[in-house]
């Protein structure tokens, strides 16, 4: 049977392989250092888990859902915007409850693209951008993010002819895997640019409240004027309240792409379980303090593991946000057979930096989203097995 050829186009889902490699070191009895996906270890707060066992003793709740998502949710996501960027958003048409942002972001070339379309890809990138064009069958442009640039894409230097065929555009910031922020002249730039070339802008932002200092608080591309004409948002609850299992995430902005989106998604899935959505609403309303916590948990992880890196005789610049190290390796090199040597000589898992695009090659990236003490373990064995590499 030949299947979708477009398949054929994507390569084997990044952390379905990080995953693999796990499993068959444990299937080996050893211990593993899981410092690969970016996957929060620490449990929800109680009080959301107390609110969802209520939420899930409701009969209403475990009917279908309303496909663009409860309306309390949307009104609830509405107001984080307004009080955590400054944005106000019509619940009705401005939000769209999603199964997750990945979801969203999945779906959104399906509902944008047209044969002979391209999309503009940051490289390195979460893989899900440049993925799903590809199973549409359109092409993708490949941004490069360059450390000198402060991993920011350079719009001028796409050229004219991609210019005119292409009709959507990923950015991400705080960005996964370089952990770079971006100011808000870049997204004032940016919305300026989808609205001069035609281009529809998706931005995610799902990282927006894992940062380190108040100074450094990332911003919403919503804050930019003009960008509700162009632009779409797409944020998760999964990285802000640890819940990256119950799937739940909004996206934010143009009515036009926002309508587009849903009508796709109703002959795909049909919204999200109702007692999650509710307690979502109320994790946004009453349990963003507790994110303050986890900030200094991931701080001091970020600081840790630095510290490391540095003893190990690396070049690190620790991030302002996200809980991500993207680090290049020294001399640079084939990423892959160095992650898989670290993992094979010391069960460190971290992620290649290829498997974020060409552009990542001879990068790794390290999440700090593991339990301290292998956390604390895997320091330890990476300062070992550099010093063994520069001594071998
Ligand atoms: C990552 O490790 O890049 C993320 O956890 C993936 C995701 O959010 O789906």
């Amino acid at each position: 049977m030949e299947y979708n050829r477009n398949l054929d186009r994507l390569p084997h889902y990044l952390f379905g392989e990080v995953d693999k490699a796990k499993d068959e070191l444990l299937s080996q009895g050893r211990r593993v250092m899981d410092l690969g996906i970016g996957d929060p270890d620490m449990p929800p707060s109680r009080r959301m888990v107390e609110e969802l066992k209520s939420e899930i003793e409701k009969s209403e709740w475990h009917r279908y859902p309303p496909y663009a998502g409860t309306a309390d949710f949307k009104q609830a996501a509405a107001e984080f915007y307004l009080d955590r960027f400054g944005v106000s958003l019509d619940p009705d048409s401005e939000v769209l409850g999603l199964i997750g942002s990945k979801e969203g972001i999945a779906h959104l070339p399906y509902a944008v693209l047209n044969p002979g379309d391209y999309s503009l890809v940051p490289d390195p990138a979460y893989p899900v951008y440049g993925n799903n064009t590809l199973l549409t069958g359109c092409m993708n442009y490949y941004m490069p993010l360059a450390e000198e640039n402060s991993y920011l894409p350079d719009l001028d230097a796409i050229p004219s002819e991609i210019l005119g065929k292409s009709k959507l555009m990923f950015l991400n910031y705080p960005n996964n895997p370089t952990g770079a922020v971006a100011p808000l002249s870049f997204l004032e730039k940016a919305v300026e640019f989808g609205r001069r070339n035609g281009i529809i802008i998706a931005y995610d932002n799902a990282y927006s409240e894992i940062y380190y200092d108040e100074a450094d608080r990332p911003p919403s591309i919503l804050e930019v004027k003009g960008a509700k004409d162009v632009a779409v948002e797409f944020n998760s609850l999964s990285k802000m309240f640890n819940v990256t299992g119950w799937r739940i995430g909004f996206a934010a902005g143009s009515v036009e792409i926002l309508r587009n989106l849903l009508k796709l998604k109703k002959n795909i899935d049909s919204g999200v379980f109702s007692a999650i959505a509710a307690t979502g609403a109320y994790g946004l309303r009453e349990c963003r303090g507790d994110i303050e916590a986890m900030r200094k948990l991931y701080l001091k992880r970020r600081d840790l593991m630095t510290a490391a890196l540095e003893e190990a005789g690396l070049e690190i610049k620790p991030p302002s946000a996200t809980f991500y190290l993207w680090c290049k390796i020294p001399g640079g090199g084939d990423s892959t057979a160095f992650c898989k040597q670290l993992l094979e000589e010391t069960g460190v898992l971290i992620t290649p930096g290829v498997g974020f695009g060409k552009y990542g090659e001879g990068y790794f990236r390290i999440s700090l989203t593991c339990p301290d003490e292998d956390l604390e373990a895997a320091a330890v064995e990476i300062v070992k097995f550099f010093n063994n590499r520069n001594t071998g």
